[in-house]
């Protein structure tokens, strides 16, 4: 059986909502953990399949857990006694190669299956490589698994990532960590996961700076201390997501527990939709005082331009809003799988290359539609919000390794939606063929 999710069209977004835990801060802050011989606290961990996925990773690598609290997970990394992250585990998460870079400096050896292909895109770990390689790695290639060893341990030098990659970053930064001497990435990601990550393993003793700019600096250290204690950041992506749906439906939203300056591209984008922002330390709040938004043009680009991960919810709202406008994608090739369903709920779009472009229809109608990953199923979710009538979304498995609680968090801002268990049109063939 798979989940649906069923989203009922009409009304408007109202409420307060708290964001959770950053999930790409949480699977590299996870991964970095392997680099300590010891215990750590971590604080505000969402709940999510993608962090399940990372922590029975972790746990098949010899790490124990204790989940404190809610949120608040204990981590002992002093057993570690398997190097390998297996293919089923790499292929559902691509993330889980971030284990590569902590694997190799602490124990020398490592051995990851290659992600797969992806949704959005062919996704190559080549930067990864060349990197870990100018660090002494000695990597191979083979039977679909990357086999990386430094017999005499990594050493510190000068990374060029002639692209910003993010997790590229944070493997070489982690690696870095425990390499002997300094290291230097310049062309580093800049996004604010990326600083998430070297605060907590500055926490844990690493000499990182330069973290959130293109250049970071790395003095290796022999080891890396437990006994910290860190909290993992607000979602920027989860916070944008619900500010995108009450700007959609001429709503207002109030969200705690997220810094306005990791979303001011966004928040400059809703100020052109016609939004009212007010923002405070680590809180938002939208209102657009029941207006139809006006459609906005953005261009994906790494941070702190527009995020690729907001792209699909954009659209959504640029599907129903007053005027044309364009997305267009910079950052993956292939990450415009939502715009066919989204036409399938009548909105009208024309995609050229890496572009679409919206003329915006005052409602779409509801229709049975299919999530192809997990912003596009964000953006379904939000393109149900403004449809007439009920929106049934399938696939909606990929939501849930990105978005806590999702229908809760719905529901308590006032939208209509509930999941299901289906019949999937497979398990009906099976069945006629038994
Ligand atoms: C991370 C985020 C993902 C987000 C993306 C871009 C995590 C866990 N995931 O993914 O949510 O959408 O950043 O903000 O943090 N590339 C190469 N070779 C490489 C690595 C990347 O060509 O070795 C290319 C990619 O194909 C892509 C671009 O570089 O076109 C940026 O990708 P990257 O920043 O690496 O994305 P991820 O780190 O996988």
């Amino acid at each position: 059986m798979l989940d649906v999710l069923h989203v009922t069209g009409g009304g408007c977004v109202g409420g307060t909502l708290r964001v959770s835990g950053a999930k790409n801060s949480a699977l590299p802050i996870l991964a970095g953990t392997l680099l300590v011989n010891g215990i750590v606290q971590l604080r505000n961990l969402p709940h999510l399949q993608d962090v399940t996925t990372m922590i029975g990773l972790l746990n098949l690598l010899g790490a124990r857990f204790l989940v404190e609290e809610s949120m608040h997970l204990e981590v002992d990394t002093r057993d570690i006694h398997c190097f390998e992250a297996p293919y089923d585990l790499v292929n559902t998460m691509r993330a889980s190669f971030l284990v590569l870079g902590p694997l190799l400096a602490r124990f020398r050896r490592a051995r990851v299956s290659l992600p797969g292909g992806c949704a959005i895109g062919s996704r190559p770990i080549d930067l990864h490589i060349k990197a870990l390689q100018q660090l002494g790695a000695i990597i191979e290639v083979k039977n679909g698994y990357v086999h990386a060893v430094a017999p005499n341990g990594l050493v510190g030098a000068q990374v060029v990532f002639e692209r910003p990659t993010v997790t590229g970053t944070e493997n070489i930064m982690m690696a870095a960590v425990l390499a002997r001497g300094t290291s230097v990435i310049s062309g580093a990601a800049k996004e604010p996961e990326v600083v998430d990550l070297a605060n907590f393993l500055n926490l844990c003793g690493a000499r990182i700076t330069g973290a959130g700019t293109a250049e970071i600096k790395i003095e290796g250290v022999p080891a890396l201390q437990g006994s910290c204690d860190y909290t993992i950041m607000g979602d920027r992506i989860e916070a944008g997501t619900f500010l995108i749906a009450a700007a959609i439906t001429s709503g207002q939203i109030r969200l705690e527990g997220v810094h306005p300056k990791f979303l001011s591209c966004v928040l400059e984008h809703l100020i052109l939709t016609g939004a009212m922002i007010d923002q405070g330390d680590d809180w938002i709040a939208l209102d657009m005082q029941g207006r139809r938004p006006r459609a906005v043009s953005i261009e994906t680009e790494a941070f702190p331009g527009f995020p690729t991960d907001l792209q699909a919810q954009w659209l959504a709202l640029n599907c129903i809003a007053e005027g044309e406008a364009v997305v267009k994608e910079n950052v993956f090739e292939n990450r415009f799988m939502h715009v066919q369903e989204m036409q399938r709920m009548g909105a009208q779009l024309t995609l050229c290359n890496q572009s679409v472009t919206s003329q915006g229809v005052r409602a779409l109608h509801a229709a049975g539609v299919s999530a192809t990953d997990l912003r596009a199923s964000a953006s379904l979710i939000l393109a149900g919000l403004v449809a007439q009538g009920t929106t049934v979304i399938h696939q909606i498995h990929h939501i849930d390794r990105g978005y806590e609680h999702i229908e809760a968090k719905f529901l308590n801002i006032g939208c209509k939606i509930r999941r299901s268990l289906h019949q999937g049109a497979e398990e009906r063939t099976e069945k006629a063929v038994q």
